[in-house]
């Protein structure tokens, strides 16, 4: 068997390696001749544990291999990115590029999965068509399927193998050498659906974790006007055997969370109030960081903020809808004076400073933004006198506030008013 991968990014490229590993030949294509060159000369542009040496041994044996062109093979995977536009609506662009670009190379007998996240009826209403165009017949002489990918960032290939997996095919026959393909290197449960619901499970997944956290971040502000911990709430909440709130933090980032629930949006406005409102609450949330952190200088001349954690989550170097770029942006139009940090990250940031010593040096406020290892194994009191004013604000309730306070720091969680009487515990 042949597979011809389209799109070489966070999910394309382990999903690839992972069918190499497999004894399975794949060629995997992508428009970014840069990031194919790197490829071939086995050279990563994504952390991801065990990626690497694996990438590197189907290289070597000749199983995988790294193009900008399609080629002929037996299954075609889709997995390209799908953004939003700037008016919140489902960028589908890359997707039909691709599916235009292996029109040439289909024949009768072959397989179409399309990995990326889409909205409802996508397959149905707007890939059949153009798949459609090789004159072969969809359905019969084309197989066509959606699986849309659920894995987390710094866990690929765990989850790639063990995660429960959803096949959508637009027929049976079309589910089951879909299921046969993936069982390949998937050991969680394969469960099969139509192509429809597939694309809505997915958003079902995203749109829940949004909601759950604009929720978390609503109960956060409730915490600030009525002065209590909403951090300490929530932890005992969870205690309930059917309760599972998530956290509040600086916003929502990612290409999945922040995007998806505009597919649902898009495609039925009127149904989606709550889906709506939450999106409103998380992309505020940034705001909300930055006006923590002008209240935390605001009697200090020339303040110098330091943020810590650019990624949108912590141990990836993964920038994509990041808040954390909201907060220095907006710091940055305000006139503040910002110092940066990220172990993960190796884009070039003015500002961005090489360890945490440096950056922290002669700060009036360190924002924690994401839960990087470096940041929640660090002891920022071995740091306290290279701070001009020591403020923390710990988006990520991953510090001991308690061991900062007795070492003279104003600790400021989300969730907990500025001042907080907890003197009799
Ligand atoms: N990253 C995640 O954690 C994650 C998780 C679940 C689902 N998804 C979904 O998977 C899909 C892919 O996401 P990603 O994170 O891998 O994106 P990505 O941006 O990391 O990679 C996509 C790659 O596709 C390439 N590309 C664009 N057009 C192409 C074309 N016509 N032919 C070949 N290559 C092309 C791009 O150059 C890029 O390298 C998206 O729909 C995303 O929503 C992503």
């Amino acid at each position: 068997m042949k597979i011809c991968m389209m799109g070489l990014g966070y999910i394309g490229l382990p999903t690839a390696v992972m069918f190499a590993q497999h004894d399975i030949d794949v060629h995997g294509v992508d428009i970014n001749e840069e990031l194919v060159k790197k490829i071939n000369k086995k050279e990563l542009t994504i952390q991801e544990p065990g990626l690497y040496e694996k990438m590197c041994n189907v290289i070597e044996n000749g199983r995988f291999t790294a193009s900008t062109s399609p080629t002929n093979a037996d299954v075609f995977i889709i997995a390209v990115p799908t953004p939003i536009t700037s008016d919140k609506k489902a960028d589908l662009s890359f997707v039909y590029a691709a599916v235009r670009m292996i029109l040439p190379y289909l024949e009768s007998g072959r397989l179409v999965v399309v990995e990326s996240t889409v909205p409802p009826r996508t397959i149905e209403d707007k890939i059949i068509p153009i798949l459609s165009e090789s004159r072969l017949e969809v359905g019969k002489d084309l197989l066509v399927s959606h699986s849309p990918e659920r894995v987390l960032p710094g866990k690929l290939i765990e989850e790639l193998i063990w995660n429960d997996r959803i096949v959508g095919g637009i027929n049976e026959e079309s589910c089951l050498r879909t299921v046969f393909l993936y069982k390949h290197f998937v050991k969680g449960n394969i469960y099969m659906t139509d192509a429809r619901t597939a694309e809505m499970v997915k958003l079902i997944e995203n749109t829940y974790r949004d909601v759950n956290i604009a929720l978390a971040n609503e109960f956060a502000e409730i915490g600030e006007k009525l002065e209590l911990n909403i951090m300490e709430a929530i932890t005992l909440a969870n205690y309930h055997p059917r309760v599972n709130i998530h956290a509040p933090g600086p916003g929502v980032g990612g290409h999945c969370i922040a995007v998806d629930p505009y597919f649902i949006i898009e495609q039925a406005p009127e149904e989606s109030k709550l889906i709506t409102l939450a999106r409103n609450i998380n992309e505020k949330a940034p705001y909300r960081i930055v006006s923590l952190i002008e209240k935390s200088v605001e009697n200090i001349n020339n303040p110098v903020i330091t943020l810590l954690g650019l990624a949108y989550k912590g141990n990836t170097s993964d920038l994509r809808e990041s808040p954390s770029l909201v907060i220095l942006e907006e710091l940055e139009k305000k006139g503040y004076q910002v110092k940066l940090h990220d172990p993960h990250t190796c884009e070039f940031f003015p500002g961005k400073s090489n360890t945490i010593e440096e950056s922290v040096k002669d700060t009036d406020c360190l924002v924690i933004l994401n839960d990087h290892n470096e940041y929640k194994s660090f002891n920022f009191q071995t740091l306290k006198n290279l701070f001009h004013t020591r403020n923390i604000i710990d988006t990520k309730n991953i510090l001991n506030h308690q061991t900062l306070r007795e070492h003279g720091f104003n600790c400021i969680q989300i969730g907990t008013p500025f001042k907080i009487n907890n003197n009799w515990r």
